[in-house]
């Protein structure tokens, strides 16, 4: 086993947190810290002398900082991962931190789950495929399966920062697609901490992923066919967990495997994420065919997105696999949206309109606007969305009478919606 150990070496100016690093790793199985070191500098030397697998790198050290280092040892030791680890988490170290060549980015202080987990994901970049673990376990091993032609198209919703209208679209897409296709439609609900599909799609105390983690060692479509919430629309869900601190027992892993059989059981399976690059972030981007990114027309939004765009062209990402999407399109935000298109480089492939009045009634209902006003010219943009996706065409608009909406609902949809922990 030793032999296929990833080997790992640390570089961090302050003694307590080096040792920390190492005693967190001290019982892992198949890791080995091959090396310590205090100052970039002598982070480089050692990365020559030693290749190691990975390199956990600090960002402020006094000699050189980590960024730097980075950028050396990734021109020096090109075969070695670098994973960054700070306090300051902000989007522009991120970026810069990207653009030095780390493939990671911990934020202190991290957990031995997020060490670990983060380590056995670029180190299985790093090695040939043969050496990584079993494609189904649920175990903490599992590996995103290949793609074979029969599994979904996994279609990402994902954003820049939170609130821009990702849970909005994603339950909304997965029903234009239900609607488009009557195909198998999952929507997997990636925002483990604060998820709200259960909630837009009122799924009262349905089962979340968290059932599956404290059941099962290994998963299979079975097993999941008795956690999934199905939606009046045939859409069906794998729901977050109900509190944050239930989301801590599900891991990038469990997510993992999770969309590993998702996407043998549907033919499209909808992710509605959460913003950064963590590891379920790049699990999940990896197994899209298409990425919506979403923005507004607000400046932090265009600004956050430009920043994503060359986040995501840094890892790797074809320019082809992400199509922007902007959400609450409308007359009075002083940039136009040519100007919006100019300044990120690229087209902007969707527009969907404002209407604050109607997508608030749609989420407290827990009703989505494409299921609920199918005429809405929301839903209309939404389903030409879902046409793109699928490849087929939209229906001509019918303007028939939309379903009826009852305030009525809304006060015991609140009091069952949120369950206490
Ligand atoms: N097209 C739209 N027109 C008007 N309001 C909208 C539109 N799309 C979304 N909103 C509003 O934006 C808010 C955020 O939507 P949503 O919860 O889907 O965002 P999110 O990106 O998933 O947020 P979070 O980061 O919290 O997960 C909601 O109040 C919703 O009503
Ligand atoms: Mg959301």
């Amino acid at each position: 086993m030793s032999g296929s150990r990833i080997r790992i070496l640390i570089v961090d100016d302050v003694a307590e947190s080096r040792d920390n690093v190492e005693k967190l790793l001290r019982f892992e199985p198949d890791v080995e810290v091959v090396g310590k070191a205090e100052r970039g500098k002598e982070g480089i030397n050692r990365a020559v002398e030693l290749t190691p697998d990975v390199v956990l790198m600090d960002i402020n050290m006094p000699d050189m900082d980590g960024i730097a280092a980075t950028t050396e040892i990734m021109t020096r030791v090109p075969s070695t991962a670098v994973i960054m680890m700070s306090v300051q988490n902000e989007p522009d170290v991120l970026r810069r931190a990207m653009l030095a060549g780390a493939r990671e980015f911990l934020s202190k202080p991290f957990s031995l789950d997020e060490l670990i987990e983060a380590v056995r994901h670029v180190s299985k970049l790093a090695r040939p495929a043969a050496q990584t673990a079993s494609p189904m376990a649920f175990d903490g091993t599992a590996e995103l399966t290949h793609r074979s032609p029969t599994d979904a198209k996994v279609l990402s919703v994902v954003t820049s920062k939170g609130g821009v209208g990702r849970t909005f679209l994603s339950v909304n897409l997965a029903v234009a697609l239900r609607n488009l296709t009557k195909k198998e439609v999952i929507i997997l609900d990636a925002n483990t901490h604060f998820g709200d599909v259960g909630v837009m799609m009122n799924s009262g105390d349905a089962k979340t992923i968290a059932d599956i983690v404290d059941q099962a060692h290994s998963l299979d479509a079975e097993l999941m066919d008795d956690v999934l919430f199905t939606h009046p629309s045939g859409v069906r869900m794998l729901l977050s967990p109900p509190t944050p601190q239930v989301a801590e027992t599900v891991t990038a892993d469990h997510m993992r495997a999770a969309l590993n059989v998702l996407t043998q059981m549907a033919d499209y399976v909808v992710v509605d994420t959460r913003p950064g690059f963590d590891d379920t972030m790049l699990t999940i981007m990896d197994a899209s065919e298409r990425m919506l990114l979403m923005l507004t027309m607000e400046m932090t939004s265009i600004k956050d997105t430009t920043q994503f765009l060359e986040i995501a062209a840094l890892l790797g990402y074809q320019r082809e696999r992400i199509c922007l999407v902007l959400n609450r399109h409308n007359s009075y935000s002083g940039i136009p949206t040519r100007d919006i298109s100019e300044n990120l480089g690229r087209e902007i492939e969707f527009q969907i309109p404002e209407d604050v009045q109607a997508a608030l009634h749609s989420i407290n209902e827990g009703s989505p606007l494409v299921y609920s006003r199918p005429e809405h010219r929301i839903s209309q943009e939404i389903r030409r969305l879902a046409s793109s996706m699928a490849d087929v065409e939209a229906p001509e608009s019918t303007d028939g009478p939309e379903r009826s909406r009852s305030g009525g609902r809304l006060m015991s949809r609140l009091r069952t919606a949120f369950r206490p922990s």
